[in-house]
Parts: C-alpha cells; sequence; structure tokens
C-alpha cells in the first residue's frame, strides 16, 4: 500500500530552548483515518502544519516529510514539487476556515483556485459544472440549503462542513483537520465526524485529524497517534489505549477528559472502529 504521509526524523524548534517535536517518524497508508491526540502544547497543531508543507522543519539531514511518495520538504526546504501537492491536501481548522464575506458556494468554489487559470479566479469565473460540483459537494455535506448564506452566518459546524466540501471539490486525496471539532457541541461534532469517516470509507481519502476529546478518536479512528512534549508516546490501535495511559498522557488535564466505556482501573481494550467497518455511534 502507498503511504500517503511518510515523516521521517522531522523536528521543529522555535528558538534555541523550544524544541516542539522531536526527531518523530512514521508512515500513514492511503485510505487510512488517524487520530492525533495529546496535551495542549505537546505539538499536534505543529505536525500538520509541517505535513501541510505550510511551516518548514529543522534544518537536520535526516528530516524529510513526504506526501503520496513524493517529498514535500526535507531538511527545512519546502521541495519544488510542493505547490501540486498541496492541491492534493486539503487542511480544515480550528476556527477562520471560510471568507466571511463570501457565500457558503463561493467558499467551495475556492477550492478550484488551484487548478485554474489565475485570471479566471481572481475575477470569480467559475464553470456552470464546477457550480454543480460544488452543490454536490455541499450535499454531501447536507449544506444545500446554506450555498448562498454568507460564510459569516454560519455556525461553527456548519463552517467546518463548508471547509470539508471546499476540500471535496479541491479534489482533496489527503484531509489534514486540526482540531476541528474543538468548539462545538456533541451533535456538530459528531456530524463532523460523521462526514470526515464518509469520506475516508467511500472515498478512499486519507485522514488525519488531531482531537482533544480523545472519545471521538476512539469512535471513528482505528489508529492512534499520541504526542506528548513533541514525541510519539504512543501509536496504535486505538481499541488498545487504556484510561490509565490517558490519563498519564493528559497528566492535569485527563480530568477534563470524557471517556465512555472506560472505567478508570480497567486495562481493557476500548471500543472502537475498525477499517471498513461502521462505527458506533456515541451516546450523547
Ligand atoms: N509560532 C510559534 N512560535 C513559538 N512557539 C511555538 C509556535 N508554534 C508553536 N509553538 C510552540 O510549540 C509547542 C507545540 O505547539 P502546538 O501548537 O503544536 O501544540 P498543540 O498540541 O497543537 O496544542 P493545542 O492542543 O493547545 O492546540 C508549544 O510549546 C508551542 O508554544
Ligand atoms: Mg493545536
Amino acid at each position: 500500500m502507498q503511504s500517503a504521509v511518510k515523516v521521517n526524523g522531522l523536528s521543529k524548534s522555535f528558538g534555541a530552548n523550544n524544541r516542539a517535536l522531536k526527531e518523530i517518524s512514521f508512515k500513514i497508508s492511503s485510505g487510512e483515518m488517524v487520530a492525533l491526540i495529546g496535551a495542549s502544547g505537546s505539538g499536534k497543531s505543529t505536525l500538520l502544519r509541517l505535513i501541510s508543507g505550510l511551516i518548514r522543519s529543522d534544518q537536520l539531514a535526516e528530516t524529510e516529510i513526504s506526501i503520496f511518495g513524493k517529498v514535500i520538504q526535507k531538511k527545512g526546504k519546502i521541495s519544488a514539487d510542493a505547490r501540486a501537492l498541496r492541491s492534493r491536501i486539503g487542511v480544515v481548522f480550528q476556527k477562520f476556515n471560510l471568507v466571511n464575506r463570501l457565500s457558503v458556494l463561493t467558499n467551495v468554489l475556492i477550492g478550484n483556485l488551484g487548478s485554474m487559470p489565475r485570471w479566471k479566479g481572481n475575477l470569480g469565473l467559475f464553470s456552470k459544472a464546477q457550480k454543480r460540483a460544488a452543490m454536490h459537494a455541499l450535499e454531501r455535506v447536507g449544506m444545500v440549503r446554506q450555498a448562498m448564506q454568507r460564510g459569516s452566518t454560519l455556525s461553527g459546524g456548519q463552517q467546518q462542513r463548508a471547509a470539508i466540501a471546499r476540500s471535496l471539490v479541491q479534489g482533496a486525496e489527503l484531509l489534514i483537520a486540526d482540531e476541528p471539532i474543538a468548539s462545538l457541541d456533541p451533535s456538530s461534532a459528531r456530524k463532523v465526524m460523521d462526514i470526515l469517516s464518509d469520506l475516508n470509507q467511500r472515498d478512499g481519502i486519507t485522514v488525519m485529524v488531531s482531537l482533544h476529546q480523545v472519545e471521538y478518536a476512539l469512535n471513528y479512528c482505528p489508529r492512534t497517534i499520541a504526542l506528548r512534549d513533541g514525541e510519539i508516546v504512543y501509536d496504535g490501535p486505538s481499541q488498545a489505549l487504556t484510561q490509565d495511559f490517558l490519563g498519564e498522557l493528559y497528566g492535569a488535564e485527563s480530568e477534563e477528559l470524557f471517556l465512555p466505556g472506560l472505567s478508570s482501573k480497567s486495562d481493557k481494550p476500548v471500543k472502537a472502529a475498525t477499517n471498513g467497518v461502521a462505527h458506533p455511534q456515541l451516546s450523547a
């Protein structure tokens, strides 16, 4: 299976005494849905920004990130292929995904900008076929009714779904989402995770999603990578995560964790999704 993401010896420092990531390595196969968890400041956003080619790694000889077998950055330098590779990566952030003053439909059409002449894009000259595809993408995320609304008028969950629709229009093969449900109520969070899961299972889009709410990692992602202080401390089946490990991982923050079905003393595996099997719904 081709790897969608390959990270080798990745380090990132912000100044001399601030190493956000410390020589981490892992691979994600095409078609996987992987959760990235870890306490605040553990390096999740930094890692996702590096993989998306938005920031550069430290200039170490072994540091390399490849996307679908092509180097996006190496030794702290963004590669010449990066622009083409970025067009295959959809990025969804926690907030500020949309242009507020534009309609939802136009925000979704923006997903085409990487693959059309710049002058046409600048003039907003989208074809009928592009508009049809954008409406189809909005249908996938349950947002047809909001198509003509301004971005600024959407709820948090609707904004995330519109951003996902934009990635669909873009034709993203890898979806990188940085805490897409962090500020959502449980029902909106489930809708967003259901959509990510659907795109992963039906369209084969590789998904890497950082999550603060661990129960969503357990319920939606077969595999979890856990970061602590810039290092990978767990990489394996989400099912095998235990309450004790999570308590340790999150330290003082762990009191906020709500883990249905996980008793604190048990080290029994947690029930979680497996590839190809519909994930169990969370009880609200
Ligand atoms: N632009 C920056 N300048 C300086 N330090 C930074 C910068 N970006 C991140 N850091 C530092 O790198 C470390 C990792 O930050 P990062 O944002 O990746 O954590 P995170 O796991 O995403 O946390 P959260 O759950 O709060 O979003 C932190 O110590 C942070 O202060
Ligand atoms: Mg973050």
